[in-house]
């Protein structure tokens, strides 16, 4: 017997969760489907953010930077301590058990929500009466038939072509985030965002890191000023990161890798590894779903092809998160999720592309929203630019953090803020403000006439918009 939703949402990522409870809120019957496993064999639902993505990196980064402050940085305060030693299994069993209790926030939720959860894996199997019939199988055997159907499958690691994943060796996110011992060296391809969050944790707890990026510039994406702030820094922490490289060759063996590539002056180099992550973005994951029978539309790179609205070709089937265009974020598929949900339930959904937030949680922290500073120029748009550095900043001279600054960009007739950047402490959570100034497309001026508390971080916001109109008052 066939069970009967007015929606079934396959994949429990950060997409695929939040669309489930949003449609339940709003009063439809809604199944969520989930295949992932934790190491029992239950039900692991969160998707890439919560078991192998934004939650262990986090917890990783947290406890490798505590290791990283008592090891280099307690002593500026007066603080000596002897001995510091890490317990790996330890630290790697926390951010398991992060993990966990994560998993089970989510089950806790479905459950408040009135959300069936099915663990295992869902295929479209044909348009029927009704809807959609989806089956399920593996850990759970159902059929459910769905008035309409979310896809938010997500994404997967991409390979470097004839070097597989093996996990042990060559590394993606999975492995990198449970290696059992610290690596001597370490190698990684690709300067982005997992490279640089997963080479700094290894390298706080040891490794020597060198990390080999194709692309010419550091960080392309990101504001250029920034990227070189941040390069600064962390080639001081000790990253040897090395953009323009070609790889020519990668051999792994049993315990090592060997890596031959050429530098950015075009000399053959040859460099071997303990380990080696690869982290050279992600592909969509459509595997199993069916998608080609039913004739589910795929873009040209395998993303499930969707509309502005999230609607792909098949009649009241939507596709959210990684699997869609778009940036490849935990905060961007939740938008997307509520705002289809929402749709589904005639209301009006919306996500606003220009105010997601960027960020990169390594030491100092980078975060931006809106356009850098050489898309205006290449736009040629009239701005103005205010900057204000932490080392001007009370709190973060108190903090023993005075890396790195606050830029504000604003249209130069207007004020309009058009992008805020920060590499520096805690950007993570200061871009916050930036995201809601821009939300209600606020000006400069906006940010400078608000009271910032005293002594905090966020004051060097308010100081760097300050400087877009030449008043900064502590610098
Ligand atoms: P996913 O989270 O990938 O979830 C998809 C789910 O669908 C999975 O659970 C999968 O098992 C399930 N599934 C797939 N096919 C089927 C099927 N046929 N049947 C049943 N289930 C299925 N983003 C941030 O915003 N901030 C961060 O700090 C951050 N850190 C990251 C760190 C790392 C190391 C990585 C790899 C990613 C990080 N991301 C971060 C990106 C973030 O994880 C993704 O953008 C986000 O998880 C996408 O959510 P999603 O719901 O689209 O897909
Ligand atoms: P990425 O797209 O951030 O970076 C990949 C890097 O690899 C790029 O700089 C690219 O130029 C380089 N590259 C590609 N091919 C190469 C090659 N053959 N040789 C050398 N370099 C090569 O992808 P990454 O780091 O794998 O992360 C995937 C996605 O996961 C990110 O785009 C992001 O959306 C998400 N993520 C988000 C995080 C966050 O929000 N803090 C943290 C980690 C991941």
């Amino acid at each position: 017997m066939s069970k009967q939703f007015d929606l079934v949402v396959i994949g429990a990522g950060p997409g695929g969760y939040v669309a489930a409870i949003r449609a339940a809120q709003l009063g439809l019957s809604v199944a969520c489907v989930d295949a992932a496993e934790n190491a029992k064999g239950g039900p692991a639902p969160g998707g890439t953010c919560t078991n192998v993505g934004c939650i262990p990196s986090k917890a990783l980064l947290q406890s490798s930077e505590h290791f990283e402050q008592a090891n280099h940085h307690f002593a500026e305060h007066g603080i000596e301590v002897k001995g510091v030693s890490l317990k790996l299994d330890k630290l790697i069993g926390r951010k398991n058990e992060v993990v966990k209790q994560n998993n089970e926030g989510i089950l806790y939720l479905f459950k408040k929500n009135k959300v069936t959860f099915f663990h295992g894996h869902a295929a479209f199997a044909g348009q029927v009466e009704g809807g959609w019939s989806i089956n399920v199988t593996g850990k759970t055997e159902e059929n459910l038939v769905a008035r309409h159907v979310i896809v938010a499958t997500g994404s997967a690691p991409r390979e470097l072509p004839g070097v597989p994943f093996d996990e042990k060796i060559v590394l993606s996110n999975d492995g990198a985030l449970s290696l059992d011992a610290v690596p001597g060296k370490l190698g990684v391809i690709g300067a982005g965002v997992i490279g640089l969050e997963m080479g700094s944790v290894w390298r706080r707890l040891g490794s020597a890191v060198t990390v080999l990026e194709a692309a010419p510039e550091f960080l392309a994406a990101a504001d250029q000023q920034v990227a070189k702030e941040a390069l600064k820094a962390f080639t001081k922490q000790g990253l040897d990161i090395q953009v323009g490289v070609q790889i020519s060759e990668i051999k792994p063996s049993a315990k090592k890798v060997d890596i031959s590539y050429k530098n950015a002056a075009g000399e053959e180099q040859k460099l071997t590894v303990d380990r080696l992550i690869v982290s050279i973005g992600r592909v969509p994951f459509t595997a199993g779903l069916n998608a080609p029978a039913v004739g589910l539309t795929l873009d040209e790179r395998g993303f499930v092809a969707v509309d502005a609205e999230c609607r792909t070709n098949l009649p009241n089937v939507w596709a959210v998160g990684d699997v869609v265009r778009g940036p490849m974020l935990a905060h961007k598929a939740e938008e997307e999720g509520v705002a289809v949900a929402e749709r589904i339930a005639g209301q009006h959904g919306h996500v606003n592309f220009a105010t997601i937030p960027w960020v990169i949680y390594t030491s100092p922290e980078i975060a931006w929203v809106g356009q850098t500073e050489q898309q205006l120029k290449k736009e040629g748009r009239a701005y103005k630019a205010g900057s204000f550095p932490f080392l001007a900043n009370g709190r973060a001279r108190a903090l023993g953090d005075t890396t790195g600054f606050v830029k504000v960009l604003a249209d130069a007739k207007t004020d309009e803020v058009l992008g805020v950047h920060i590499v520096g402490p805690v950007a993570s959570e200061l871009i916050a403000e930036a995201v809601t100034i821009m939300e209600f497309r606020g000006a400069a001026e906006d940010i400078a006439r608000i009271c910032h508390a005293h002594p905090t971080l966020s004051e060097a916001m308010k100081e760097a918009a300050l400087a877009v109109d030449k008043r900064a008052l502590n610098f």
